[in-house]
């Protein structure tokens, strides 16, 4: 079985990379780290980086899941390719580039690009410095566009160490540590990340962006709501190439693992909000 530790990055890809940095910083809120020719790396956290945009097709999207040790890493290759993946191992320069030791790159069923890595860098004791205090405290998540969710879910709890905390529809919610989820699985017709999560310090923080966003005609997409399954405050709101962005805090830990039992939601405004607030997300709609 794959260990995932942690979500550790998501690379993607856009034609207008200036333009993709100024929104991630002003609005959205993370640190630029640096540019190196046509990839600009940002930081959500005090890890060396957490996203980072390349010039190049906006459907390009790639994972980052960080493993814990270097045999770790040896089974997961051996386990995916006797899966039937097929596993590419990173280059010297592919490692440069991600600022880890080693890592490896697969697809998952739908088609997802997903990069294990290990010893990825630290932030070598710089704080994380944001664009603007949007009281952001971590990036933390992410919405990944299945083609088959049941299948899908059988590779990510089966394969890897991935479990249920809840679904909506046949969207399940997985968690690799305590928090309720670290990646969702969101029904589609292509792969590709959905939504890209990054926690905030406080309730007030969310209303705080959700006016910040509104006057600067940043378009908000869903809340501020509540979702009934992690019980987390949320803001979802649309970035450069259409890429969704959330706000969230209050996300519930899991921490009986033996006797969490997954709940079952429905897929409707009502399986997203408690509060009555309407996606006006696709991937949230019938
Ligand atoms: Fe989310």
């Amino acid at each position: 079985m794959i260990n995932l530790h942690d979500i550790r990055y998501v690379y993607l890809g856009t034609r207008d990379l200036d333009s993709a940095v100024e929104f991630s910083t002003t609005m959205v809120g993370l640190q630029f780290a640096r540019r190196e020719g046509n990839r600009v790396y940002l930081r959500g956290d005090n890890r060396d980086h957490t996203l980072c945009y390349f010039e190049g097709d906006p459907a390009d999207h790639t994972v980052g899941f960080e493993l814990r040790t270097a045999a770790e890493l040896d089974a997961a290759a051996s386990e995916l390719e006797n899966g039937g993946h097929r596993v590419e191992w990173g280059t010297p320069e592919g490692c440069e580039m991600r600022r880890c030791q080693r890592y490896i790159a697969f697809r998952d069923p739908s088609g997802n690009r997903i990069e294990l890595v290990w010893r990825p860098f630290d932030g070598s004791g710089r704080r994380y410095f944001p664009g603007r205090d949007a009281g952001i405290t971590d990036f933390s998540h992410i919405g990944l566009c299945s083609t088959d969710p049941v299948r899908d879910e059988a590779f990510w709890t089966r394969v890897c160490n991935a479990r249920v905390s809840d679904w909506i529809g046949a969207a399940p919610l997985l968690r690799i540590d305590e928090v309720h989820h670290k990646m969702a699985l969101f029904p589609s017709k292509t792969p590709g990340v959905q939504h890209i999560n990054h926690q905030v310090a406080d309730f007030n923080d969310i209303m705080r962006a959700y006016y910040f966003l509104k006057e600067r005609n940043v378009r908000i997409v869903f809340g501020p709501g509540r979702h009934p399954t992690s019980g987390a405050i949320f803001l979802y709101f649309e970035g450069p190439d259409g890429m969704v962005y959330e706000y969230s805090t209050g996300v519930k830990r899991i921490t009986d693992e033996t006797n969490h039992v997954p709940r079952q939601f429905p897929f409707t405004p009502e399986g997203f909000c408690m509060w009555g607030s309407k996606p006006d997300i696709p991937a949230f709609r019938d």
